[in-house]
């Protein structure tokens, strides 16, 4: 049995649509897990995401947030709005978007406290790329993508995830394996210690994303510091993505 309830996190990105929503949605009607299951649609289909969720327990996620509240900020999407439109919880700094649009650690800070002032889950993903990992630093860039993306956070009983996502990992069908995903979750719960306590650390759900796939959702699961997983490509698949929570929800109760 997990220690943390299990969480599954889909991420669209730019990707999907109604047909999409509908026929995802439709999957998880009347059907009970022992996990929280979240997608994370493009903006634009979050309204109709809600309308089709009375009998499901999927939850809408969003995959960014603004740092703003309110203003002359072009393009953004604020918490209060992400709220409004059913959301309850947001990635923050996944990879792409550092590499893409120039997030950094402080913007994340700043994205998670918004997050949590708005009572949106944060998930804060960080995550090593391959000549990093090469160069054994792996532990240098999450310390500092943790310290400062978490830094002056008070969570006042608040929950938390972070997503680690290797970024070698990422759309490569070279999803890391169960023994380097516990030892990086492991190094993770250790550093949300030091900046928690360690009671707090251990109630936060750390979830493994980058190649997950029906395969081997199970091995990654079953690590004991992973405790949730943040799947792109395979949440397309509507019927791909419900056999993984499937299996999340089993061996939540193993
Ligand atoms: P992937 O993407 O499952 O397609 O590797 C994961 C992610 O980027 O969140």
């Amino acid at each position: 049995m997990k220690q943390r309830k299990p969480i599954v996190i889909a991420n669209w990105k730019l990707n999907g649509g109604l047909d999409l929503i509908c026929v995802s949605v439709a999957s998880f009607i009347g059907k009970h897990f022992n996990a929280d299951i979240a997608i994370c649609p493009p903006y634009i289909y979050m309204r109709d995401m809600m309308t089709f969720l009375q009998f499901s327990e999927l939850h809408i996620g969003s995959q960014n947030v603004s740092r703003f509240e309110s203003g002359a900020y072009t393009g953004e999407t604020s918490a209060q709005m992400l709220k409004e439109a059913g959301c309850s919880l947001c990635l923050i700094g996944h990879s792409e978007r550092r590499a893409m649009f120039g997030e950094n650690n402080e913007g994340c800070q700043i994205k998670v406290c918004t997050a949590l002032s708005h009572d949106l889950l944060p998930v804060l993903c960080v995550g090593e790329n391959q000549q990093q990992r090469e160069a054994n630093i792996t532990e240098d860039v999450l310390n500092t993508q943790l310290r400062e993306g978490l830094a002056n956070i008070d969570l006042q009983g608040k929950d938390l995830c972070i997503a680690y996502e290797p970024i070698w990992a990422i759309g490569t069908g070279l999803a890391a394996t169960p023994k380097i995903a516990q030892e990086v979750h492991q190094f993770i719960r250790a550093q949300l210690s030091d900046i928690f306590g360690a009671e707090t650390a251990n109630g936060l759900r750390i979830l493994y994303g980058g190649s997950v796939n029906k395969i081997n959702t199970r091995e990654l699961l079953g690590q004991p510091d992973v405790d949730g997983l943040l799947v792109g490509g395979a949440s397309l698949d509507p019927g791909h993505f419900l056999t993984i929570c499937e299996q999340v929800s089993e061996l939540a109760i193993a």
